[in-house]
């Protein structure tokens, strides 16, 4: 079993898995349960002048069968007095002295900032997380993402924290920004000794065409709040490594968002991230995900025969260049293995409609593509892959093949056939050698 033990900044933790602020960490009786069930760490739902809150508050997409692919939420700052906040941090802190327990604070003037980090430490908590993300509410009173999106505030503040602060300070980014570097730059220059990334995203998250209002509804009204959940992970493993490759971030990254399970826990660590927090996915199935997450992630390290979490940390990092580094003369070409495809057609008219009409089929355009295949199920209209062909009534003529001299190898039949390895993309060797764009440009080639 590999060593899953991690250092952020100073700040140990028996593993990389952290609660994000938020519901979860709520109250210490929550972060208790948590860190029993083996979370190790936990930032606590920020504190500050206490707020009230509005009901409803959550709104959520689902797709493909899950309820909640992103969710929606209109919650701002911790609504609990901050002495019980204080008591509970301090009692967790005493009792689970090996696990990470970090206060997520949100206060507006340079006083209040000292008065509560000093609250704060007292607490014996192990650091401080500055929320410069709340897209919502919090923005329109100056704090939250109003300071993530302004790099000088943004800067100031976390100059003022590093100030008054002994413990490490983690500054927590917003992804409502054009470009993440502008205000992490400005993160570093302030003195903070780790970034973490993504808050939630400014959205909408429906209309409630019954009632004409948006969702989540508070009386007749609503309004925009921070979408988060597996739909924004690609958003968030972007931004997180941005900054893991860009040598003036020289701080370490706690990575956030739509984080569910090792597998994404492992893409951000590999992307450069040395904590990970996770918070829909803890609301929507509960603090026990976790085990999962230290099975599957110890399980991988062993594969790949690493010995601690700090080898796969930033490995992936050096992989990520600017399109204008690729490699032009790389190629590749989708190939269709006959005996698993089950002769659904989804990649022909993914080809034909949305690629580059290279795939056919032995008996010319398939009835299926027409709408009149004897299954019923029109491929154009339904999501749902019609299962055309048992072992029994396979038919070689169904089977589609891909044209090698037309494929631009784009992945998308792959993508879209529901057969697992049924389509591979496979290497087309080529004598050419690695020349990119850059390159050509260079040598004064277009
Ligand atoms: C209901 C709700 C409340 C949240 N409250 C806070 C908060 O108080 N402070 C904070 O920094 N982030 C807060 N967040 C944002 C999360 O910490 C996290 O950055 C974001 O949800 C992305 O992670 P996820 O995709 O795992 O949910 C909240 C998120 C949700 C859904
Ligand atoms: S990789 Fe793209 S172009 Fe090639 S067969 Fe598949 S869908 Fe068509
Ligand atoms: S999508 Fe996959 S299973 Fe369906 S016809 Fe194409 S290769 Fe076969």
């Amino acid at each position: 079993m590999a060593d899953l033990s991690i250092n952020i900044c100073g700040i140990t933790s028996p593993n990389p898995f952290w609660l994000a602020s938020g519901p979860p960490s709520n109250s210490g009786e929550q972060v208790m349960r948590a860190f029993d069930m083996g979370w190790g760490g936990a930032v606590w739902k920020t504190v500050g002048n206490p707020i009230v809150n509005v009901s409803s508050r959550l709104g959520a997409v689902g797709y493909a069968g899950s309820p909640v692919m992103g969710l929606n939420n209109i919650e701002l700052i911790t609504d609990r007095p901050l002495e019980v906040n204080f008591k509970e941090i301090y009692e967790v802190k005493k009792r689970y002295p090996d696990n990470a327990v970090v206060v997520s604070l949100m206060v507006e003037s340079k006083d209040e900032w000292k008065d509560i980090i000093r609250r704060s430490e007292d607490t014996g908590a192990d650091g401080l997380e500055l929320n410069f993300g709340c897209p919502h509410g919090m923005c329109e009173r100056g704090m939250g993402s109003a300071v993530g999106q302004e790099p000088d505030v943004l800067r100031e503040i976390t100059s003022w924290a590093r100030e008054f602060a002994t413990t490490p300070v983690i500054a927590k980014l917003t992804p409502n920004v054009t470009n993440i570097l502008d205000p992490g730059i400005a993160a570093v220059e302030g003195g903070a000794d780790a970034i973490s990334l993504i808050n939630t995203l400014k959205s909408i998250i429906g209309v409630d065409l019954k009632n004409l209002v948006i969702q989540p509804t508070v009386g007749i009204e609503g309004t925009q709040g921070g979408y988060c959940g597996p739909a924004v992970k690609p958003v968030a493993l972007h931004m997180a490594g941005t900054l893991a490759r860009d040598e003036r971030i020289t701080v370490p990254i706690s990575g956030i968002g739509g984080i569910s399970n090792w597998y994404d826990a492992a893409e951000f660590l590999a992307l450069g991230s040395t904590s990970v927090q996770v918070c829909t996915a803890v609301m929507h199935y509960g603090y026990r995900i976790v085990e999962g997450m230290i099975d599957g992630l110890n399980n991988y390290l062993d594969e790949m025969g690493m010995k601690s979490v700090n080898d796969l940390i930033g490995r992936a990092v050096s992989t990520y260049v600017e399109w204008g580094d690729l490699d032009l003369n790389f190629g590749v070409n989708a190939k269709i293995n006959s005996k698993t495809c089950i002769g659904c057609q989804l990649c022909y008219i993914a080809c034909l409609d949305g690629g580059h009409q290279c795939i056919h089929t032995h008996q010319g355009p398939c009835s299926a593509f027409h709408g009149k295949a004897d299954h019923g199920i029109n491929p154009r209209t339904s999501i749902m892959p019609p299962v055309m062909h048992t072992d029994k009534n396979k038919s070689e003529a169904h089977i589609p093949f891909v044209d090698d001299d037309e494929c631009i190898g784009c992945n998308l039949c792959q993508l879209v056939c529901p057969v697992p390895e049924c389509v591979t993309m496979e290497e087309v060797p080529t004598a050419a050698g690695k020349e990119s764009w850059n390159e050509r440009l260079a040598k004064g080639l277009s």
